[in-house]
């Protein structure tokens, strides 16, 4: 099955409103028409960001879709610092990425919380990023199986095949976010196949239209290779997405290498 290719810009806390209005006009000037024919471009600012790029992409028609970092899982009430689902859908956001490894490891978040998360955003509408990723002291251990498919099947338990169909999951090794350190093409395939796999056993058809993104140091000169590999259908960019130029690069992978 043809799966659009999903490139996504994860500005974690970086950019004002001022800097990030800068930034997605830059992308957009860059960018072409026909690029986002052949890739969806989503970019996650902080939130406090998210209402001025709503605006900006609205009143400047962009195709870039507008995403969001986090977000909790009840609609509303006494949760102090939280946003709710409702509230990101409101401004239109296309794309909340849930269970990023920091959430996780410097915010305790649990696959338990994960899936909460996930269900919300599919409640509201949107598409969930959910990330999975093995530490490297996992990856030593021979314990990045067991991890990604207990991240995966506890991350998406209680949903449907056909809602599962239309996710995204993004593989990001944590020992490889902003390190420097990519994943060789073939390890980042062979644990995006896993993903699939286990999608497939579970939810069988799913598995074919369901999105993996990989994630960790992704570089216009690392993306081409990593692109190529049959199971990986997208990126999900930190560091590099902040710079539009060589975000737009990694946007068109196809021209580079
Ligand atoms: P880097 O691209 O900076 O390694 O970050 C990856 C990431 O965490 C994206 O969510």
């Amino acid at each position: 099955m043809e799966r659009k290719p999903l490139i996504s810009g994860n500005w974690k806390m970086h950019h004002n409103h001022f800097e990030a209005i800068q930034m997605v006009q830059k992308l957009s000037y860059i960018l072409n028409p026909q690029d986002y024919e052949k890739v969806d471009v989503s970019v996650h600012p902080p939130f406090t960001d998210l209402r001025s790029i709503q605006t900006v992409i609205e009143s400047d028609q962009m195709s870039i879709k507008l995403g969001a970092q986090n977000c909790h899982w009840e609609e509303k009430g006494a949760f102090t610092g939280e946003v709710s689902t409702a509230m990101l859908e409101k401004l239109n956001v296309s794309f909340v990425i849930v269970g990023h490894s920091e959430r996780r490891e410097l915010f305790g978040e649990t696959d338990a919380e994960v899936n909460k998360k996930v269900k919300a955003v599919l409640k509201s509408g949107m598409t969930p990023i959910m990330c999975c990723g093995e530490t490297a002291e996992e990856r030593e251990a021979q314990k990045t199986e067991e991890k990604v498919k207990t991240q995966i099947e506890s991350g998406l338990s209680g949903l449907k095949g056909e809602v599962v169909g239309e996710i995204v999951v993004a593989y990001e090794p944590i020992w490889a976010i902003g390190t420097g350190l990519t994943a060789t093409p073939e390890d980042a395939q062979s644990v995006c196949g896993l993903i699939r796999e286990t999608i497939k056993a579970k939810w069988g058809q799913a598995s074919e239209s369901v999105r993996i993104q990989y994630g960790g140091s992704v570089k216009s000169g690392n993306c081409p290779d990593l692109m190529r590999q049959p199971d990986i259908d997208g990126a999900l960019v930190g560091g590099a997405s902040l710079d539009p130029d060589e975000f737009a690069r990694i946007v068109n992978y196809r021209l580079v290498g």
